[in-house]
């Protein structure tokens, strides 16, 4: 099916739809997904046939319940290339991403698929106020992972002049920024925190550069880091979702008058909430864990793709597409610590908090015996200056007292030189190191 193609600035007619009219476009779009997944992939056949379920069921929206989940193992189990519903010669481009074990998830895009993902992307740009001739610098990452192509092509199928600086070489990435004078920056939230520090350790401010928004994700952030980079970098900060599964950044995108949660694309991905026990529908509005099925992708249809991220669906607000909240965490990020239920962020919010911490950190979980011990690592502002080892520990005590509060678990705190946490290639903050496993 061909994307809607708006001139550069305009809103494309879907985003101006009622919400019937996204609703039947999404189920004939559905049942198309379903019979393209389950004529040309036999891992569908299977799991469809093992359901006892065929794509001719589908008959309303609400059927989709019906058909079987699909989970990352899938993807792994089928690979390279035995996810792909196209004869490989029609698939254009290739993305990997590798997770914390064995072979790398891989998914492949068609030339529509990119001409759609480009589209969906630069709709992301324009919810966030880029406009034809703005310039945009871009540091995801390029390679495998799909951040810095997918904002790249979106950039410029918005108009946009693209810098296509990617990840890393955090000095050039600041004499580019000021030099260039890019308006827009795309970027892990992370990363972006170690380019304000890089000014700063210059003796510069990143409020005098010419940035007006940061379109930012790949990564769970709070509202507190939200706040935080906009105090420090004088510039709106939007949050862009996507996992390359579905099809990589732009998947939803917030937009820039509102901030209220990124709006999904729902004219190609119909968002679930399901209980991630049970695997259960949850009600909008509530919490549990956010399932796509894609409802346009050629090369590697989806169907209720379960993301492992936390989150609830929102009412539509601007347009009739309906929004997700932030992303609270990822399933598979929930720490267990002495029974109670742990998430980086909880932990992010106290960190930011604190003005002599940066607001990097990293949660180290190892077992003595029978009993959890978590270590809160954090590292001073480059502007902190050097401090001596009582007020040091007395930020320690800080945090180490609000997260008791605030969370609900004993932890150590450390708190170390500026620049000591690690900062990742992909821009990707790690936030947990567990050692309990090994
Ligand atoms: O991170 C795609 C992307 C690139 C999105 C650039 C936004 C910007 P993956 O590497 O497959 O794809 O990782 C997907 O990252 O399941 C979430 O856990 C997390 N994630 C992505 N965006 C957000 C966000 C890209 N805005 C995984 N907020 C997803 C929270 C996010 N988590």
């Amino acid at each position: 099916m061909p994307v809607q193609r708006p001139a550069p600035g305009d809103l494309s007619p879907i985003e101006t739809a009622s919400r019937d009219e996204i609703t039947a476009l999404q189920l004939a779009r559905m049942q198309a997904t379903l019979q393209h997944a389950y004529d040309h992939v036999p891992h569908y056949r299977k799991s469809f046939d093992a359901k006892g379920v065929k794509p001719g069921d589908l008959r309303q929206l609400s059927d989709l319940a019906k058909f079987p989940f699909t989970v990352k193992t899938d993807l792994r189990d089928n690979y390279p290339f035995g996810m792909f519903a196209v004869p490989r010669e029609q698939v254009a481009r290739i993305h990997a991403s590798s997770g914390t074990t064995g072979k790398p998830t891989v998914v492949g895009y068609t030339r529509q698929d990119i001409d759609t993902w480009a589209e969906l992307v630069a709709r992301s740009i324009r919810a966030a106020g880029g406009r034809p001739g703005d310039m945009i610098h871009v540091a995801y990452g390029y390679g495998l992972f799909t951040g810095g192509l997918g904002a790249h092509y979106g950039a410029e199928r918005a108009g946009c002049t693209v810098i296509p600086m990617s990840g890393g070489q955090t000095e050039k990435q600041v004499q580019l920024i000021r030099d260039f004078k890019p308006s827009l920056i795309m970027v892990t939230p992370s990363y972006m925190q170690v380019i304000i520090e890089e000014f700063t350790r210059q003796g510069l401010d990143a409020r005098d550069s010419a940035l007006k928004v940061g379109i930012f994700g790949a990564e769970p952030w709070t509202e507190a880091m939200r706040h935080d980079i906009e105090a420090k970098a004088g510039l709106d900060a939007v949050d862009i979702y996507g996992l390359s599964e579905v099809m990589g950044p732009g998947v939803a995108s917030e937009c820039i008058e509102s901030k209220d949660g990124p709006v999904i694309w729902e004219d190609h991905f119909y968002p679930e909430i399901v209980d991630p026990e049970t695997g259960e529908l949850v009600p909008d509005g509530e919490e549990g864990e956010l399932v796509f099925t894609s409802l346009t992708k050629e090369a590697m249809p989806i169907v209720r793709y379960r993301t492992r991220d936390l989150t609830r669906l929102l009412p539509p607000t601007s347009r009739a597409f309906r929004r997700m909240g932030k992303i609270v965490g990822r399933s598979d990020d929930m720490m267990i610590i002495r029974g109670v239920n742990v998430f980086p962020t909880q932990v992010e919010e106290i960190v930011l908090a604190h003005q002599q911490l940066s607001g990097l950190y990293q949660l180290h979980v190892s077992r003595d015996g029978l009993l959890d011990q978590v270590e809160v690592h954090c590292e001073l502002q480059p502007a902190a200056g050097r401090i001596n080892e009582a007020d040091r520990s007395a930020i320690a005590q800080w945090v180490q007292h609000r997260v008791k509060t605030l969370v609900g678990i004993s932890t150590q705190v450390r708190v170390f030189d500026p620049d000591s946490i690690e900062r990742t290639q992909t821009g990707k903050a790690r936030r947990v190191v567990d050692t309990r496993l090994r």
